[in-house]
């Protein structure tokens, strides 16, 4: 199984910011103890600031990957442009979220993304992540 996690705005903070939602744990750690966890699929992981790429990086592995694991952050709410992206492609795409996004601001509740994803897991701190992987075994 060929799957990747593709990481939104900020979350490349993880660790420093807002730690009181977020967590203390920084991405990169955590990356490294899923690697080391799921030694039989090969698990990638992307992360970019900038509506476009992460567009680019949906294109560009839309098509041979048996999944994707999207964290949109602040884009989930916002932009049809990665929804439509989720819509174009052929591999599924999960909606992960590492807070409850329905326990906070009222425009955290909208999704561009859920209405083409397989599913969503929200709420579960960085396990999401891991549930979601655990979906497509
Ligand atoms: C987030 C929730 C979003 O509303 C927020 O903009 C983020 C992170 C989460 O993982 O909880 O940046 O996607």
């Amino acid at each position: 199984k060929k799957l990747i996690i593709i990481n939104g705005p900020n979350l490349n903070l993880l660790g420093k910011r807002e730690p009181e939602i977020y967590g203390a744990n920084s991405f990169e750690d955590f990356f490294k103890a899923l690697k080391d966890k799921y030694t039989n699929i090969q698990l990638e992981y992307y992360q970019s600031n900038i509506e476009g790429e992460l567009i680019d990086k949906l294109h560009e592995i839309g098509f041979d990957y048996d999944g994707v694991i999207l964290n949109a952050a602040a884009y989930t709410h916002t932009s049809v442009g990665i929804g439509d992206a989720v819509k174009g492609i052929e591999t599924p795409v999960i909606e992960v979220h590492i807070s409850n996004v329905h326990s906070r601001e009222e425009f955290r509740h909208v999704s561009y993304i859920a209405p083409n994803a397989r599913g969503v897991i929200t709420g579960f701190g960085l396990q999401s992540y891991e549930l979601a992987i655990q979906s497509f075994l």
